[in-house]
Order: C-alpha cells, then sequence, then structure tokens
C-alpha cells in the first residue's frame, strides 16, 4: 500500500481576528520520504495559507468579543457563519496545495475565555467558548474534524490555555540549548523549554498584549487595520510615562501561570492607554504601544530566567525563537533584539526550522486534532496547570464521504 501517512489541516484564527490560518501538515509517513520534516521526521509541514476576514466579518467578531450584551440570535448566526468561512479556507488550501486532508483540527475563534474559577449562580465554574461550527466543516470538506480543544482541559483543573507549548515542546526543545519560544498574535505567550528538559519542566503563559493594543491604536488614529512593518511605530518617539503606567497593569505584575484576552488588554484598556498619552503625536502613541509588548515580553522572559523552582537554580536561556505576526513587525523585532541582546539572548524566527511564522498556530491544531482522532492526551499540565493530561477536544463526523 502506498505509504500517504495521514493528512492534517489544521485551522487557526486568533484573539486579533485578522482572519484564517490554515496548515497542511502529513503525519506518519515513511521518514525517509518527508521533504521538509519537523520534529526529527515525525511530522511534514506540507504548506500554510492565510485568508483575512472581510471587515464586516471582522467588525461582527471583534463586536462579538468586546461585546457585554449581544444579541443571542446574531452569536448562533455568527457560529455557522464561521463554519462556512473556515470550510472555504481549508477547501482553498487543498486546492492551492493539491492535497486532500483526512482530517481537520478546527481551533475556532475565541468568543470568551475565563481559564479562572469565578462564583456564578452560587458555582465555581471557568468558561470559554470557541465558535464556528465544525459540523458544517465536516460536511463540507467531507471528514471528520476535531474542534473545542480547550474545555477538556478545564474540566481536569486547567485553564485551558496555552495549548500550544505541546508543539513547541516537540519541535523545539534541545539537549543543550534553552529556548523561549515566543508567539506574538492578539496576545503574546512565551514557551519556556530549559535545556534538557523534560515535558513537565515546560513554562509557559500569556506574557501580555501582542498585536492587540497596536492594532487598536493604529485602527483609531490612523484607520488602518494594523501597523504594517511596523512603520509608523518607527517613525514615532515612546512616551515613557504611558509605558510605565501601562506596566503598572495587574495582570504583568501576576505570577504565571496566567492566560489574557480582550478581557485584559481589549477595549477598556486602550482606552486608558490613550488617555494617558494625552497630546502627543499619533505615531508616538502606535511606537509606545509597541514598546509595550517588547518590554512586556522581555519582563516575562526576566521573570521565567530568574525563577525558582525548588531548589534556588538559574535556569539560562540562550534563544528565543518568534513566530506569530508581530514576526512582520520589524520595529517590535528590533526593539525585541536589543532588550534580550543586553541579557544574552539571541532572537531567532520559526522559519528558519521549516516553519513560516504566520503558520505555527495552525500547525498546533493540526497536530492536537491527530492526536485526538489517535486518543492521546495533548495538553501540557505544566502549562496549563491540569491536574493530569488529557485527550482535548470533540469530533465531528461528516455524513458521506468524498
Ligand atoms: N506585515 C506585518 N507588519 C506588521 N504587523 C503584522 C504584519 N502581518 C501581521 N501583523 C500583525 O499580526 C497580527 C496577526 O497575527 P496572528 O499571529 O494572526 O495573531 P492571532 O493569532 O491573534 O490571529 C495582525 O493583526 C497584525 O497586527
Ligand atoms: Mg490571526
Amino acid at each position: 500500500m502506498k505509504d500517504r501517512g495521514m493528512i492534517v489541516a489544521g485551522v487557526m484564527s486568533g484573539t486579533s481576528a485578522d482572519g484564517i490560518n490554515v496548515a497542511l501538515v502529513r503525519f506518519g509517513q515513511n521518514r525517509r520520504k518527508a521533504k521538509m520534516s519537523l520534529a526529527g521526521g515525525a511530522f511534514e509541514f506540507l504548506g500554510h495559507a492565510e485568508y483575512p476576514y472581510p471587515t464586516k466579518t471582522r467588525k461582527a467578531v471583534l463586536s462579538a468579543m468586546n461585546a457585554s450584551a449581544a444579541s443571542v440570535a446574531e452569536l448562533a448566526r455568527l457560529n455557522f457563519l464561521l463554519g462556512e468561512l473556515y470550510s472555504d479556507a481549508v477547501t482553498a488550501t487543498e486546492r492551492r496545495f493539491q492535497f486532500k486532508s483526512d482530517l481537520v483540527g478546527c481551533h475556532g475563534q475565541t468568543l470568551y475565555h475565563q481559564g479562572e474559577p469565578t462564583t456564578f449562580l452560587s458555582r465555581r465554574v471557568t468558561a470559554t467558548w470557541q465558535t464556528g461550527e465544525a459540523a458544517i466543516v465536516a460536511a463540507q470538506v467531507g471528514v471528520p474534524v476535531v474542534s473545542d480543544f480547550r474545555p477538556a482541559d478545564m474540566a481536569a483543573g486547567g485553564q485551558g490555555a496555552p495549548l500550544v507549548p505541546f508543539l513547541d515542546y516537540m519541535l523545539f526543545r534541545d539537549r543543550y540549548l534553552g529556548r523561549i519560544v515566543q508567539n506574538i498574535g492578539g496576545i503574546a505567550n512565551l514557551t519556556a523549554i530549559p535545556a534538557g528538559a523534560a515535558a513537565d519542566e515546560v513554562i509557559a503563559f500569556d506574557t501580555g498584549p501582542g498585536n492587540m493594543v497596536i492594532d487598536a491604536v493604529t485602527q483609531t488614529l490612523f484607520h488602518k487595520s494594523f501597523d504594517r512593518g511596523g512603520s509608523i511605530a518607527a517613525s514615532g518617539m515612546l512616551i515613557e510615562s504611558a509605558l510605565a503606567r501601562a506596566m503598572r497593569h495587574n495582570f504583568l505584575r501576576k505570577k504565571p501561570p496566567k492566560t489574557a484576552g480582550r478581557e485584559e488588554f481589549g477595549r477598556e484598556f486602550v482606552e486608558s492607554f490613550l488617555q494617558s498619552c494625552g497630546k502627543r503625536p499619533k505615531a508616538d502613541i502606535v511606537r509606545s504601544a509597541t514598546a509595550l509588548t517588547a518590554k512586556s515580553i522581555t519582563a516575562a522572559v526576566l521573570r521565567v530566567a530568574t525563577e525558582t523552582k525548588g531548589a534556588a537554580k538559574r535556569k539560562p536561556f540562550h534563544e528565543m525563537i518568534l513566530s506569530g505576526g508581530g514576526a512582520k513587525n520589524s520595529t517590535l523585532v528590533s526593539m525585541l533584539r536589543a532588550e534580550l541582546g543586553s541579557i544574552g539572548i539571541r532572537l531567532r524566527f520559526s522559519d528558519e526550522f521549516g516553519l513560516p511564522a504566520a503558520a505555527k498556530e495552525a500547525v498546533a491544531f493540526a497536530l492536537l486534532a491527530h492526536e485526538t482522532w489517535h486518543r492521546r492526551p495533548s495538553n501540557l499540565p505544566s502549562a496549563t496547570g491540569a491536574r493530569r493530561a488529557v485527550v482535548l477536544g470533540k469530533i465531528c463526523y461528516p455524513q458521506f464521504s468524498r
């Protein structure tokens, strides 16, 4: 029989609500045949494509996320509409790279995430909601779909996030190098993998805003959805006082593990940030928002590097591997390079490892779907705080086969 392996389409749409990323990944093929293989040949990256949301869709998604009161009918429709958009994105990617997938792993669009318990109607509950109807995707693409990855981890006492460290650990662990894998999406998160670490030694948490605040101030002040290449920020000057004030945000001072979203760095935060910038030139404000991302990442790295666990021991980190849309913001990247250089950490990009920066999270959900399909657990309890490793997600079967 021809060894074609199992092809999984990973579908991600993050908190930036910029659009949909689809990655095609082949698992379990004969190692020697894989053209470009990751994790020592355990899987092969076949291709990645990005589909920006139409402007009105992005607006609808953002307002659903930020809403204190939303129409149930609209949320229900949004769920089905996103299912259609995810299906279109997967089939377009299959056509583009000429591969048919056997399975889809679809993260969905997070509308709400609260990883820590709060009292609700006299019971302590955590809550999360990823929308984008998997039944639609299964029907349209014609293969099983794994979705809703986060609740199982939360049911096991975890925060339901971050889940990508499972991939980070698989791809980037090294016997001799301590590595920080840093993704800069809407929110920025890191996975710290000390040299020679076992899975339970991996530390992962959200570091704070990624592109979310930069996007919001750029939209408000320049009517552009993001600061392409970081060119606006490059032309501005830092407003020290606004940066210092923002760095005092409760989330940034909190001890990890911790997760953030629009609840922390959404509309309200941006309004107060803009206020603290006063009447300074608009480009200065974009620069300061960019500096906030760089500074909060560096602060988190310093914290990890000096953290004590049991007997006080300092873990040396040698490299940071960058991914996510923020890796394309040159101003942000140079700020990071300067800050990290001063503590002896070299900046690298996931692209250097055969994984395009924008594709990493989509690849992660292909991997998690593959593990679920084989009934294997794929959360890292050290990252999410869960009591144990569990099988993540729900599986939706197509009603017909292609
Ligand atoms: N060329 C670019 N220059 C600057 N920023 C970019 C560029 N491309 C993408 N980005 C930023 O990356 C964000 C999307 O990053 P992504 O990793 O998709 O985040 P998320 O996972 O939250 O969707 C955009 O909103 C934008 O801020
Ligand atoms: Mg995105």
